[in-house]
């Protein structure tokens, strides 16, 4: 029998000794997981000094070794947060990260005020954004549009799961519901945009997301990313808002090159909250 509080001390040991960027909370998140248990609840039971079975010891210990191998940790629980929400995820599926959280407050605030707003996501992914923004403006009739058939099965499993009714479509976001054409309200887009020969350093990432998920088709990363936006501007109507995330280095580009097919007629930047340059608004001429 292992003692939870001698299973956590190896375990962040070994996780650190792999790089892994947090060790002792991922430690924590995987023996809560293994527990099935809160974080808070798994370590009052450390302090009480109760131990493991030897079917969770084994457990943990298997789950531990693919961290260590640099396995997503959401891979290894299942689920990723998101705003207020708990997301489904899994190979085949971009995780979805806190920085995005920064662009769905932005599109709450901007849907604040209109009545059965219509919002079109494209690039959803897990369906992280569709989701989080149709939990925090019910009234809003929400889209998602996603291509890889992987990860549209994701945000599908993510509308059932959470409950929220958004349309996840799937198909090529470029052509994305002609239907809405000149009566969206909003545009939301957090699309592949990593420059083609930047391949992420982290194992997690270059790994495991899909590379559909990260590479945004040119060396500046920003064809798809102005491919998405010429299509947001033909679905929004005039005073229609487009919020797109970026790399923190396309601040300048991306707006110069949105400024440049003079479909806009309010373009601003706005920084997620580590001081990044994070999100592109436009507003639709
Ligand atoms: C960076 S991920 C973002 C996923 C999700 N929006 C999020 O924030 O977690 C980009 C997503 O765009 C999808 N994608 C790439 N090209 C696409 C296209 N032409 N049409 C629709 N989706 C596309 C990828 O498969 C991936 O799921």
């Amino acid at each position: 029998m292992t003692e939870i509080s001698a299973a956590l001390r190896t375990a962040t040991g070994d996780l650190s000794s792999a790089g892994v960027p947090s060790p002792r909370a991922d430690a924590e998140i995987l023996l809560a997981h293994v527990l099935q248990t809160s974080r808070g609840d798994m370590v009052r039971m450390a302090v009480l000094g109760k131990p493991l079975s030897d079917e969770q010891d084994g457990t943990y210990t298997e789950l531990i070794r693919r961290r260590v191998a640099r396995e997503p940790l959401q891979h290894l629980t299942g689920t990723a947060p998101f705003a207020d929400l708990e997301l489904l995820v899994g190979p085949g599926v971009f995780v979805p990260r806190p920085e995005t959280e920064t662009l769905v407050a932005m599109a709450a605030a901007d849907l604040a005020g209109i009545s059965k707003p219509i919002v079109v996501d494209l690039c959803t992914g897990s369906g992280a954004i569709p989701l989080a923004l149709r939990q925090q403006v019910p009234s809003a009739r929400v889209i998602g549009v996603e291509l890889s058939p992987e990860a549209h099965a994701w945000a599908k499993r993510n509308a059932t799961h959470t409950g929220l009714d958004v349309d996840m479509r799937l198909g090529d976001a470029g052509h994305a519901a002609d239907e809405l054409i000149g009566l969206v309200d909003l545009v939301t887009c957090n699309p592949p945009y990593v420059p083609t020969d930047a391949i992420p350093i982290d194992p997690e990432v270059a790994q495991h997301d899909p590379s559909m998920a990260l590479y945004g088709g040119s060396a500046d990363g920003l064809a798809i990313p102005l491919a998405m936006a010429a299509r947001a501007a033909e679905l929004l109507k005039p005073g229609g808002v487009l919020l797109m995330e970026h790399a923190d280095v396309q601040r300048q580009s991306l707006l110069a090159a949105l400024s440049k097919t003079e479909k806009w007629a309010d373009l601003s930047d706005h920084d997620d909250p580590t001081g990044r340059p994070r999100v592109a608004r436009a507003v639709r001429a």
